[in-house]
């Protein structure tokens, strides 16, 4: 065992199939199911992405609108889900998401059947009350009821709605769609290993979706959006960027929303969310946060040599701000988009299950006595 291999952070380590995204991190190519994320994100809506993800296939205009009508008759939350919101409504917003899926376990009748269909249908609960868990602890804490779903609106208008208690425009609903298809999958990233990991030991899908949440909050994952939009505040005017990202550099810190496990060339994802933070920023008269983001984006040019580009989070930030969303809510929006691709992966694990038990290698001391307790010198 001493010459063991150990692969720190499953780097570059392979570890099933998948038919869900195909990522190609030196092109900048990424697929869902064989489409091309650039087509995504100009034709489809994240309902129609997520049947895709999970069906395998684009669905019949019939397909769509019956999968559609599943997702705005599911949004609603019990009342007792809604009463544990206000009992911790001052946690992170990360931290009410995941509690009340686990809660949620509790009244879905699907709990213990792990059939696709019941699968499918436990998906389409969830990816339903995602947004009304969020909206409705946004509103909470503010000393504001929650806004009831309205059934007239798609998936990412509903949500604005449901947030801010007033329908959205159709610029800012669609920039809220788009941004949903863009995060909605993507391989094995770390809270789509854990919600693997999960399902592979059989638990049941409310408990790999708990898994995935909690995985995505770290900065390094899910919270790096809400580090930019931090950062780029901090930097405050277009002319500072360059001195502000030269001296967290040299103090040996990182800039959020640069650099990536696989994308070694920009993330094709940050294409999109580049678009939509210049066109929402002019539109809605704040163009200084693109302007920001932008002379950061130049200081980095540099590490570009090191394979370092920026990533899907470095522009939506801003996005999520212009759409009036609180930073803290950040997180909580990726996870409303990545619940599409959790399930997926559950999905996908449960077809051919191999319970994912990896190795370490141990480098502790071997072979001490023991020592019993009224032996034992304690430490000065
Ligand atoms: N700023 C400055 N230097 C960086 C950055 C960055 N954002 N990211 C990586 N590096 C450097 C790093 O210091 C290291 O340099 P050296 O070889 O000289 O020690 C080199 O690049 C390789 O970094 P690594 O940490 O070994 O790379 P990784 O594949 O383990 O980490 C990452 C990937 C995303 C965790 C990392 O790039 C990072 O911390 N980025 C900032 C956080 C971020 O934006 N996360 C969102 C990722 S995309 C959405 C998602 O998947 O959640």
């Amino acid at each position: 065992m001493a010459d063991q291999e150990v692969y720190r952070g499953l780097k570059g380590v392979t570890v099933d199939v998948t038919e869900a995204s195909f990522i190609d991190g030196e092109a900048g190519k990424l697929l869902y199911r064989g489409y091309n994320i650039h087509d995504l994100a100009e034709h489809s809506t994240f309902e129609e992405t997520t049947y895709l993800l999970w069906h395998g296939k684009l669905p019949t205009r019939r397909e769509l609108e019956h999968f559609d009508s599943q997702l705005r008759v599911s949004r609603t939350l019990p009342p007792e889900i809604l009463e544990i919101i206000r009992l911790i409504k001052s946690a992170h917003p990360m931290d009410v998401l995941r509690t009340a899926v686990s809660a949620l376990a509790a009244f879905d009748p699907d709990v213990n059947d792990n059939s696709f269909e019941a699968n499918i249908r436990k998906g389409i609960r969830l990816t339903a009350q995602f947004p009304t868990i969020v909206a409705a602890h946004a509103r909470i804490r503010e000393g504001k009821e929650p806004v009831p779903p309205n059934p007239n609106l798609g998936h990412a208008a509903n949500f604005l709605y449901m947030l801010h208690g007033k329908e959205p425009d159709e610029v800012s609903a669609r920039a809220l769609d788009v941004d949903l298809i863009l995060h909605a999958e993507h391989g094995s990233n770390a809270s789509a290993f854990s919600v693997r990991v999960t399902a592979s030991t059989l638990a049941d899908m409310h408990a790999a979706i708990v898994a995935g949440i909690g995985t995505l909050k770290g900065p390094l994952h899910g919270g790096a959006a809400e580090a930019v939009m931090a950062m780029v505040k901090e930097i405050g005017k277009p002319e500072n960027a360059e001195a502000y990202v030269k001296k967290a550099l040299a103090e040996g810190k990182r800039i959020m929303g640069f650099g990536h496990r696989v994308y070694k060339t920009e993330d094709p994802r940050a294409r999109h969310l580049r678009k939509l933070a210049k066109e929402m920023g002019e539109r809605m008269g704040q163009p200084e946060w693109y302007q920001i983001l932008t002379k950061v984006e130049e200081a980095m040019a540099p590490l570009r040599e090191k394979g370092i580009y920026v990533n899907v989070d470095f522009y939506s930030g801003s996005v999520y701000y212009l759409l009036g969303i609180p930073e803290d809510l950040f997180v909580p929006i990726f996870a409303m988009s990545r619940i599409s691709g959790w399930v997926t992966q559950v999905l996908e694990q449960w077809k051919d299950n191999v319970i994912i038990r990896p190795l370490l290698k141990y480098v502790g001391p071997m072979d001490l006595p023991y020592v019993p307790i009224d032996q034992r010198v304690e430490a000065a």
